[in-house]
């Protein structure tokens, strides 16, 4: 994939991942939209990159997700890569969790039905346009899930499924489907304290690109890729080991 002169849109693009890959992006020639719910959040990005185009748009919601895709095809319809990188996630102790189904319907509506809602509304203004592409950010937790994010790891590993048959239906077509698995990341997301085994958000990012550049489908970075041979070979010691993650 060539990742100069592109039109971009990267949910979440306003912290951590998204906003390091925004950077990146931005300074390689690229034109990068970013969306995220707070304002506050987003101008914060656009003062780090003055070249970022924010949009303040709660992806959770449908009905924000169309005024979204209307901006898009009035103010960018050259517009050719989605990257559906926004996500949430919540400890649950299911049974004891008096909150579990109000949050099971938040993280579903936000890293799942969001990031399906995106591709059938941009889907017109993509193809439409040269060289385009869905890049959906995934975890290494759809090989093995943990069992204190419930609804995390189920929300992603559906995202997952749904991007293989994406890419099945889409093949013939001219556009390139992607999916970027990550470890455990150095950025907000763990709210100041993120696993020993976390990598920082620049390397993150670094293999996230190099592994566009060389087309491949599905991009596992770092662990990520142990994570899924160890899956294959011995589901059960996978499962064992995610768990007692620290
Ligand atoms: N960090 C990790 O360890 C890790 C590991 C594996 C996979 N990932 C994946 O990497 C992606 C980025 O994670 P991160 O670590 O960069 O997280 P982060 O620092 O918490 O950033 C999340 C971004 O998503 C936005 N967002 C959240 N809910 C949204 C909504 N409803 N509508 C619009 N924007 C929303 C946030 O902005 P607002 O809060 O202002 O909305 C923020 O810009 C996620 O898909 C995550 O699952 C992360």
């Amino acid at each position: 994939m060539n990742l100069k002169n592109q039109s971009i849109l990267i949910t979440g693009g306003s912290s951590g991942i998204g906003l390091e890959l925004a950077k990146n992006l931005a300074g390689k020639g690229n034109k990068v939209i970013i969306c995220g719910r707070s304002a506050e959040r987003l101008q914060a990005a656009v003062q780090s990159e003055p070249r970022l185009l924010p949009f303040v748009c709660d992806v959770a919601e449908p009905e924000e997700i169309k005024k979204l895709v209307q901006w898009i095809s009035e103010n960018h319809p050259d517009l050719n890569v989605l990257i559906n990188n926004a996500a949430i996630v919540s400890k649950t102790d299911f049974f004891n969790d008096d909150r579990a189904l109000e949050q099971a319907n938040l993280e579903y509506q936000t890293n799942l039905l969001a990031p399906i809602r995106l591709i059938k509304l941009l889907y017109p203004i993509l193809i439409k346009n040269e060289s385009p592409a869905i890049i959906n950010v995934t975890t290494g937790l759809v090989y093995a899930p943990r069992v204190i994010y419930p609804f995390y790891n189920s929300s992603k590993s559906a995202l997952h499924s749904f991007t293989q048959t994406l890419r099945l239906s889409l093949a013939g077509k001219n556009i390139q489907v992607f999916e970027v698995l990550f470890p455990a990341v150095d950025t907000p997301w763990h709210q100041g304290n993120p696993p020993k085994i976390a990598i920082p958000v620049s390397q993150a990012v670094r293999e996230m690109l190099a592994g566009l550049k060389k087309d491949k489908p599905e991009i596992r970075v770092g662990s990520a890729k142990i994570l899924y041979l160890i899956s294959r070979l011995a589901p059960g010691f996978a499962l064992k080991k995610v768990n007692q993650i620290q």
